[in-house]
């Protein structure tokens, strides 16, 4: 069988992506619709040789249709989500506007793909630093559970959508002819420097960004109370985002054991040449489906501590690739069915 298939924010980075992975993995498609704002009407998308238009989204566009594919953010995801429910179909939401609702499940296929089963038309797609640090640290945890996650985050500009990477190349150029570089999308300039992320701050001194490391990480692994910590900084990378990752357990845990575990890990490349000091890079991950993980090594503050190293393509398994891994899961599994229930 194949299905309706909506893409809402199909003009972005994410939505991009998530076409050209549509079409390479051959996703069974009936028909696809291509949906974004007013400012992208006219606009047409290619999708498997085909030139498709994109669509302002309306009342009426999730009608007929099984699956939506959100990338548009929290805000246009809150007013279209439970629309597209109670039309019938089913979101997978790469927002942040319904990630901690205990309602939906944020879900991780390779760490946790039966949160997926009970869904009530729409499963969440985690933050895209949380998905790649989660893959590393899953096996781990599984073997031996983590008393303490430490970790700070090398953020691309990817990460703040398309519109961000074009700012930063014509920041980088700017600066190069010796021109003041422009800022619009960001607080700052990126090009040739780097800030704390600028999501909003709480009065703990955590930003947004820190605080969706932390929080979803712990319902993914479903460890309410795991102690987690996050320091997100935006880096003047185009694309990939890097994690360094501290690990305490309440016991010692070998360096070569974790490389084993690593290694067959699904999802992640082990990446580390000793001698050559040749470990993950952004500019490697770029493109790549799994996620680069090296560098790993003992703690030696700590007995019971660990040190990894990562980098993974923020637009693909950080966003789109996990949202179609999630897609293709409900079908495999027979779990694409409209929520009934919420809909009435
Ligand atoms: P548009 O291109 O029409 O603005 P990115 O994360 O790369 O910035 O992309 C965001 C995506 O979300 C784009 O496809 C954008 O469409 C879409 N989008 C943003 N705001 C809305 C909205 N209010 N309604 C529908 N789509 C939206």
């Amino acid at each position: 069988r194949s299905y309706r298939v909506a893409i809402l924010g199909a003009t972005g980075a994410v939505g991009t992506e998530l076409l050209d992975l549509l079409a390479s993995r051959n996703f069974p498609i009936a028909d696809l619709k291509l949906l974004a704002s007013p400012r992208s009407a006219g606009c047409q998308l290619s999708f498997q040789g085909e030139c498709l238009p994109v669509e302002v989204v309306t009342e009426q566009s999730f009608d007929q249709v099984d699956l939506v594919l959100a990338s548009a953010g929290a805000s246009t995801s809150r007013l279209w989500a439970a629309k597209a429910v109670a039309a019938g179909a089913v979101v997978i939401d790469n927002s942040s506007a319904f990630r901690l609702n205990p309602e939906v499940p944020l879900v991780v296929p390779e760490v946790n793909p039966q949160a997926a089963a009970t869904h009530e038309g729409i499963i969440a797609n985690p933050n895209c630093t949380t998905i790649l640090l989660s893959l590393a640290v899953w096996p781990l945890h599984r073997v031996q559970p983590i008393q303490r996650l430490v970790v700070a985050t090398y953020q691309s500009a990817s990460g703040a959508g398309a519109r961000a990477m074009e700012e930063l190349k014509n920041q980088a150029q700017a600066i190069l002819q010796g021109e003041a570089p422009q800022s619009e999308i960001f607080p700052y300039p990126l090009a040739f420097n780097l800030f704390p992320h600028n999501s909003q701050l709480n009065d703990q001194g955590y930003c947004e960004e820190e605080l969706k490391m932390v929080n979803e990480t712990r319902k993914i692994f479903a460890t309410p109370n795991l102690r987690v910590t996050a320091t997100c900084v935006r880096v003047p990378v185009l694309r990939a985002h890097s994690e360094a990752i501290n690990l305490e357990f309440s016991q010692p845990f070998a360096v070569e054991k974790a490389r084993s575990i690593l290694s067959q890990a699904p999802g992640i490349k082990l990446v580390e040449d000793w001698q050559a000091n040749y470990f993950p890079m952004p500019m490697e991950a770029s493109g790549q489906d799994a996620v680069l993980v090296g560098r790993i090594r003992q703690d030696i503050s700590h007995a019971c501590g660990l040190e990894l190293w990562l980098s993974g393509d923020q637009i693909r398994k950080g966003a789109a690739l996990n949202a179609v891994q999630i897609a293709e899961l409900l079908v495999t599994q027979s779990w694409l069915r409209p929520a009934v229930t919420l809909a009435r």
